[in-house]
């Protein structure tokens, strides 16, 4: 399994480097990644985990002020970049097509991707979220080979889940991942969105899950601990 961490805009220097000393006490067989905030990259010690970028620029490279390309990102000994998150999306106004761009630069610079795709409260009501989903797969994919695709990890996040304590039940989760498998039967499929020791009882006997991408978890270690501790696979 793999356990993503994505500590989005938290912790400050000192508060980061106190969270890489206990990160490093956590006792874990799955592949545990961290993507911290990217000014805190440099500070990740990465021992027992590997390091992730949250997001990396379209760009090459060039002038492009406050952009951090994939390459940059590689040489700080990032193996991952999360991309498209849905954050992004809404706020930074990312689009599909800017996703299939940040997802050639990250495979040029060998990093692997973690493509996020997910539908909102409205789109998942109105029927639409396979609509959007099978957008999302399908442009973000563009152009790339079949073993270039491959190599993409998808974590589903339904926007409706992040951050709000809701999680969509079995069915839904086991649909949408089946879903996603018809686009891209080998690739990994993790699911985010209030993901916690909690809930994990009931995810544990979803069908097609290879792992987790946490956000609010990835801040609470002694919680983490006992969510890795409980899945089961
Ligand atoms: P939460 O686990 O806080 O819902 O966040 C999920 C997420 O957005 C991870 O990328």
């Amino acid at each position: 399994m793999i356990i993503a961490l994505n500590n989005k805009s938290h912790l400050d220097k000192e508060e980061f480097e106190k969270y890489n000393e206990e990160l490093e006490t956590i006792n874990t067989r799955h592949t545990l990644i961290l993507c911290p905030s990217t000014i805190n990259i440099p500070l990740a010690t990465h021992k027992n985990y590997y390091l992730g970028a949250q997001n990396i620029s379209k760009f090459k490279e060039g002038a492009h002020t406050g952009e951090v390309t994939a390459t940059q990102a590689y040489t700080y000994d990032c193996k991952y970049t999360i991309i498209g998150h849905s954050e992004r999306r809404e706020e930074q106004h990312e689009s599909n097509e800017d996703t299939n761009e940040k997802i050639k630069r990250s495979l040029d610079a060998n990093l692997t991707p973690i493509l996020c795709i997910g539908e909102t409260k409205e789109e998942r009501e109105e029927n639409r979220y396979k609509e959007v989903l099978s957008k999302e797969l399908t442009i973000a994919t563009r152009d790339l080979t079949e073993t270039d695709k491959e190599k993409v990890i998808i974590a589903y996040e339904p926007i409706w889940s992040i951050g709000t304590g809701i999680i969509p039940n079995n069915n839904q989760i086991d649909e949408v991942f089946s879903f996603i498998k018809e686009f891209l039967p080998n690739n990994k499929i993790l699911y985010g969105g209030s993901a916690n020791e909690e809930n994990i009882d009931e995810l544990n006997n979803c069908k097609y899950i290879d792992g987790y991408l946490l956000g609010g978890l990835s801040l609470k270690l002694e919680n983490l601990q006992v969510f890795i501790d409980k899945i089961k696979d």
